[in-house]
């Protein structure tokens, strides 16, 4: 890796995962810190911070360093009363986890967010880890057969692919239909390249998931259900990935547009509760493009 001035920066896998130590997410950090935090995270799709003893407000404050956030709905999670960005996944014996599936955030939007931040408020004694995914790793793990092939192809992600499934039933339920309904209107069926170009990094990467992708545009139903279960596959192969293992007041800090993540579904009954927020845009990838072309 880079050396940094602000920063240590410790790779977790070869092509994915980086642990950041040196730095106080309760302080107000200098610009340099936040670029040099930025650098690491768009060379390796996801970066991590321990035993930051953080509020809400300053995990949403760090967060905002980056780029405007999201307004967070009361849907498939809550929201926290007092920081209207702030989502809480909570888990626990009423509520089975449901989110063991790969997945980049907002990925059925029109314009996805660029990034989310995830915060353990309280984790289980184990398991309960987060997968990630580097979509670039897995597009150069591709043949240049199957590069050529994707080149130019789309696909169509649809909220409803996940969010209408079994498996998020529960979030249907009562009052919360209505905002369940709200969130499908919002978001039809969008259509997005299979294969980008990282605005920052200029690297090619695969864009897809199994649980919003439903099908490739302009090609035959079969052939696009073979080349997509080809796809989900390949990129959860464990080559591609990292494993984070969640202590209470660790952090987690991913680029949607080239990484996936996968939360570990392996501790019920215990409770796990996660707070998160989510970035729209990449405020200092727009203003930087030339600082941030460094690869591991
Ligand atoms: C998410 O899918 O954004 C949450 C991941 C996790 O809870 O580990």
């Amino acid at each position: 890796m880079e050396d940094y001035e602000k920063i240590t920066v410790a790779p977790v896998t070869p092509c994915v995962g980086a642990v950041i130590g040196d730095v106080d997410l309760s302080t107000a950090l200098d610009d340099q810190t936040i670029a040099e935090i930025h650098d690491v995270l768009m060379a390796r799709h996801v970066v991590f911070f321990r035993d930051q003893a953080i509020s809400p407000q300053q995990h949403a404050d760090f967060a905002r360093r980056f780029g405007p956030l999201r307004k967070a709905q009361r849907a498939a999670f809550e929201v926290l009363d007092d920081v209207s960005e702030m989502q809480v996944l909570i888990n626990d014996r009423e509520r089975p986890p449901n989110v063991n599936h790969y997945h980049s955030d907002g990925i059925f939007r029109t314009n996805p967010e660029f990034g989310s931040i995830l915060y353990g408020v309280d984790v289980p004694v184990a398991g309960g880890d987060t997968i990630f995914v580097s979509l670039a790793a897995a597009y150069d793990g591709l043949s240049n057969g199957m590069k050529d092939y994707l080149e130019g192809l789309s696909a169509v992600n649809d909220f409803m692919k996940l969010h209408g499934s079994p498996a998020k039933a529960r979030s249907w339920k009562g009052d919360n239909f209505a905002r369940m309904d709200a969130m499908r209107q919002d978001n039809p069926p969008v259509e997005h390249p299979l294969v980008r170009v990282h605005p920052v990094t200029g690297r090619k990467h695969l864009y897809l998931s199994e649980s919003f992708t439903t099908h490739i545009i302009g090609v035959d139903a079969e052939e696009s259900q073979r080349v997509l279960d080809f796809l989900f596959r390949h990129v959860a192969k464990p080559e591609y990935q990292c494993r984070f293992m969640w202590r209470r007041h660790s952090m987690a800090f991913w680029d949607n547009r080239a990484s996936l993540h996968y939360a570990v579904a392996d501790y019920w009954p215990e409770t796990r509760r996660m707070n998160r927020v989510t970035i729209v845009t990449d405020d200092i990838g727009a203003s930087s493009v030339t600082t941030l072309s460094r690869q591991a």
